[in-house]
């Protein structure tokens, strides 16, 4: 708490005193829970472009300067120097872990990545076109009908294997989607691979013949995955929060996250930015699509493009910019349609008024795909890869809601625009 208040005045000449509160960084936030109680009115804020929903320890952005920070830590740094489930681990328990605190919990999401076998005939019920998004959220919110030790909220014990699972499941009800849409038998995991490689066995090994893992390929997924992780209140974690704020079942809460995620304003984008940059096919189209974006008569947008908090760059997206480089060299991949065509369309879009004066940059989603496609990945796989590596800000997020002193559910408040009072006409007299 910070000891400014900011007083707001009613027509009327009344006022209500708002106490501010100050995070370590960033603006102060006004609380306002007690403006109704003072003055009977709600505040009003579609899409939250002011409101901060919580307080959270996890995750930091600062939109203006492109800075992410995980629990303190530089995404750029941790990028760098560590690898996925040690920054499961941090988001998880707000510290770096110690060598056997990283030994242990490594252990822990191995040895939890086999699936319920009822589980996985689920997938026999789908359509081999099925979306897997669809398919990944239908299985982990039936998750809820099978681990009941890990769903009473108030027990930490519960709330840790309820975490372990989500992180270390989620890649194996992935790729038996992926399996299923392409009528091949479903790989289990293999728990002597560290977590991306047996990622990769999963999805390209077949039983009739051995498959090389290429440890390119898995240090790639790594990084994604690394900068997938969190991003504080985004629309899919607010969905887990809310879901869960009723002490929901957790497993259907993360169901919730994953179908937020699929729209293509949020996670969905990645998908819509391939798809976009085939349409788009040569550079020779770039203008018109660029002009096709700023039209507002057209509901066509720039995928991978804009973000309702950075206004510079995504620090995300200029990390996976250089990783596109270095592993479409690695893999041999060098003459990259597609690579070239999205560094010439942000060179020109950045370059644009429109795009210029709205600071619209590209974000995480517009090169994440390139590299998906450079490792074999479908295109419709790829918001499932993006709900891999954010599941375990879901469940950091989740972890942190359950836990707060005096809990209250989310229950928003509305600006109610409809009919007035009026009496009920029976059916002969409308
Ligand atoms: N192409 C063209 N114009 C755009 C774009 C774009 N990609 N993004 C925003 N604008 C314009 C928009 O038309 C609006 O113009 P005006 O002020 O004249 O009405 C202005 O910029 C502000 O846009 P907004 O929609 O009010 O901003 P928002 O904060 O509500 O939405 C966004 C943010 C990410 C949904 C939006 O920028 C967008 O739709 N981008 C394309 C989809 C995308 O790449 N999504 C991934 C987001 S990052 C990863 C994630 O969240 O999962």
């Amino acid at each position: 708490m910070s000891d400014k208040t900011y007083t707001l005045t009613a027509p009327d000449g009344r006022s209500a005193e708002l106490p501010a509160m100050s995070g370590t960084v960033g603006p102060d936030v006004v609380n306002i829970g007690s403006l109704y109680k003072q003055l009977g009115i709600f505040t009003y804020d579609p899409g939250f472009v002011s409101t901060g929903s919580c307080e959270s320890e996890i995750t930091f952005i600062d939109g203006n300067e492109g800075v992410l920070m995980y629990r303190g830590y530089p995404v750029e740094q941790l990028a760098e120097h560590s690898h996925f489930v040690e920054v499961c681990y941090l988001l998880l328990n707000g510290v770096l872990p110690t060598a056997d605190e990283l030994d242990q919990f490594t252990d822990s999401i191995r040895r939890h990545t086999m699936l319920n076998e009822s589980l996985l005939r689920f997938y026999n019920g789908f359509h081999h076109d099925a979306h897997p998004m669809a398919m990944v959220s239908g299985v982990v919110g039936s998750m809820s009908a099978f681990y009941h030790d890990s769903t009473d909220i108030t027990n930490p014990k519960h709330r840790e294997i309820f975490a372990h699972r989500i992180i270390a499941k989620l890649p194996t009800i992935a790729a038996a989607a992926y399996k299923h849409s392409i009528g091949q038998p479903f790989i289990y995991p293999r728990n002597d691979l560290d977590y991306c490689s047996n990622i990769l066995n999963m999805f390209f090994g077949v039983p009739a013949e051995p498959y090389q893992i290429d440890p390119i390929a898995a240090e790639a997924l790594d990084l994604l995955f690394i900068l997938h992780a969190d991003h504080e209140q985004n629309c899919s974690t607010s969905t887990v929060r809310m879901a869960a704020s009723s002490s929901a079942n957790p497993y259907s809460a993360i169901a919730a996250g994953i179908s937020a995620l699929w729209g293509p304003a949020h996670g969905g984008a990645n998908e819509a930015v391939l798809e976009m940059l085939e349409e788009i096919g040569d550079r020779k189209n770039i203008e018109k699509y660029v002009a096709k974006a700023k039209d507002k008569n057209d509901p066509f947008r720039l995928m991978g493009f804009g973000h309702r908090v950075y206004k510079n760059f995504d620090p995300r997206a200029t990390i996976i910019r250089e990783m596109c480089h270095k592993v479409l060299k690695n893999l041999g991949q060098t003459d990259s349609p597609l690579f070239e065509l999205a560094l010439e369309l942000e060179q020109v879009a950045l370059k644009d008024e429109y795009f210029i004066e709205k600071n619209l940059y590209p974000n995480v989603d517009f090169y994440s795909g390139i590299i998906y496609r450079a490792l074999g990945i479908p295109t419709s796989m790829f918001t499932v890869m993006f709900a891999i590596g954010r599941a375990v800000g879901w469940v950091a997020h989740w972890d942190e809601m359950i836990s707060e002193p005096g809990r209250r559910i989310s229950r928003p408040r509305q600006l109610y625009t409809g009919s007035d009072k009026r009496d009920y006409a029976p059916i002969e007299k409308r």
